[in-house]
């Protein structure tokens, strides 16, 4: 089994040393890791933010845990060279069309909530969102106009695009609750018009789920006021990235929120598929000790879920996560004072006492 570690800019390093400390504790049996550069560290070193090494280590891999990109050093580059576009480069490259963003509250931790407990008891949603598409990856530029410089960005959908990732969506649905949300603005944009009729046309051959459409300004709304309403939701790459760091934050913290992109490639042990929090590099905390890993050890569970085959063993990190936050440990975002290794080490005690 070979899993590319790249750790990525700024809080990036700091949880998934965390996340390895737990992949160390597991002892697995013919496990090797790479470790690669990879955003701005991988620019300042190497002169681009996706060398070719770090995209072929990725390549030649069963599965990819990935920390953060992002360095305000890098903020005025020119667009190819900053870090995101490592992270970027990597979705579209590897073919990862299906984003996973889990968001449950935890049992009886509803505190960690700023939403109102009974509110909170009921969050237990999943995120799909296509990662492949939309404003993202359509053709974008600069060009004068009458009002100054003008910036424009293209988005599209094509029904192929949609029919795959409402494929994925549906059939997570099935394995959970039946209930399939599709989030767009199908009362403004064409994008969304396709995507809507389209994924009306497959609703067919799901007769076992329930069907429903949102626009996504309502979405967000709904999400606060009522986010147990929720089982799956499937939406564009723009829509399912702000209302994912939403959902985070009904949980408790966007520290707490995993990840996993994957796409059609299969390996020997499961999917092929990289995995991350959904949280950024985070600058401002960056250095200071002060991340949250939970985001980064839980993406590790769900790597050796999907692409290791490994689920006993992501349960068990699952369960050391929910152990280690109802016993108080908890970092700044949290409202409590302890700090990234603080965190990695309680979890890591309770992962041993789970075995
Ligand atoms: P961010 O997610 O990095 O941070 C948003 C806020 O949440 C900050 O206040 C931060 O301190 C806090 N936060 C994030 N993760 C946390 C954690 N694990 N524990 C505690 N607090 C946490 O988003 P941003 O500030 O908008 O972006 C910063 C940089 O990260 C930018 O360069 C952005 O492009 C990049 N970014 C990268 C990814 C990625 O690598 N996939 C995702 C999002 C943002
Ligand atoms: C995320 C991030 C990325 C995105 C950025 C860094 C390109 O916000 O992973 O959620 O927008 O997808
Ligand atoms: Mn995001």
């Amino acid at each position: 089994m070979k899993i590319a570690v790249l750790p990525g800019d700024g809080i990036g390093p700091e949880v998934t040393r965390e996340a390895l400390k737990v992949l160390d504790a597991l002892a697995l049996p013919q496990l090797t890791l790479f470790e690669g550069d990879v955003g701005g560290i991988a620019y300042k070193r190497h002169g681009h933010p996706l060398p070719a090494e770090t995209l072929e280590m990725a390549r030649a891999a069963d599965a990819v845990l990935f920390g953060a990109v992002g360095d305000p050093e890098c903020d005025t580059l020119p667009r190819e060279y900053r870090p995101e576009q490592a992270i970027l480069g990597l979705r579209s490259e590897l073919g990862l069309f299906a984003n996973l963003r889990p968001a449950a509250g935890f049992p009886g931790l509803e505190d960690l909530s700023p939403l109102k407990p009974e509110l909170a008891r009921g969050i237990d949603l999943l995120v799909v969102r296509e990662l492949n598409g939309d404003v993202y990856f359509g053709d974008k530029g600069e060009r004068d106009s009458a009002g100054g410089r003008e910036g424009w960005d293209d988005m599209s959908y094509n029904e192929a695009e949609v029919r795959r990732i409402a494929h994925s969506a549906f059939r997570a649905a099935q394995k959970r609750r039946k209930k399939l949300t599709s989030v767009d603005k199908a009362n403004v944009l064409e994008t969304s018009r396709i995507w809507r009729e389209t994924v009306i046309e497959l609703a067919g051959e799901y007769p076992d789920v329930e069907l429903d459409h949102m626009y996504v300004d309502n979405a967000a709304m709904q999400l606060v006021r009522s986010p147990g309403q929720f089982d799956v939701i499937v939406t564009g790459n723009l829509f399912g990235d702000i209302l994912s760091d939403q959902a985070s934050a009904c949980v408790g913290s966007i520290g707490l929120l995993a990840s996993a992109s994957l796409g059609e490639r299969t390996t020997e042990f499961g999917t092929f598929g990289l995995y991350e929090p959904i949280h950024g590099s985070a600058p401002d905390i960056a250095g200071q000790g002060k991340a949250n890993p939970v985001a980064a050890i839980l993406s590790l569970a769900m790597l050796l879920r999907h692409s290791l085959g490994r689920d006993a063993d992501a349960n068990r990190i699952e369960r050391a996560v929910a152990a280690s936050l109802s016993s108080e440990i908890r970092g700044a975002d949290l409202g409590g004072s302890a700090s990234t290794q603080e965190i990695g080490d309680a979890i890591l005690r309770h992962l041993q006492a789970i075995a």
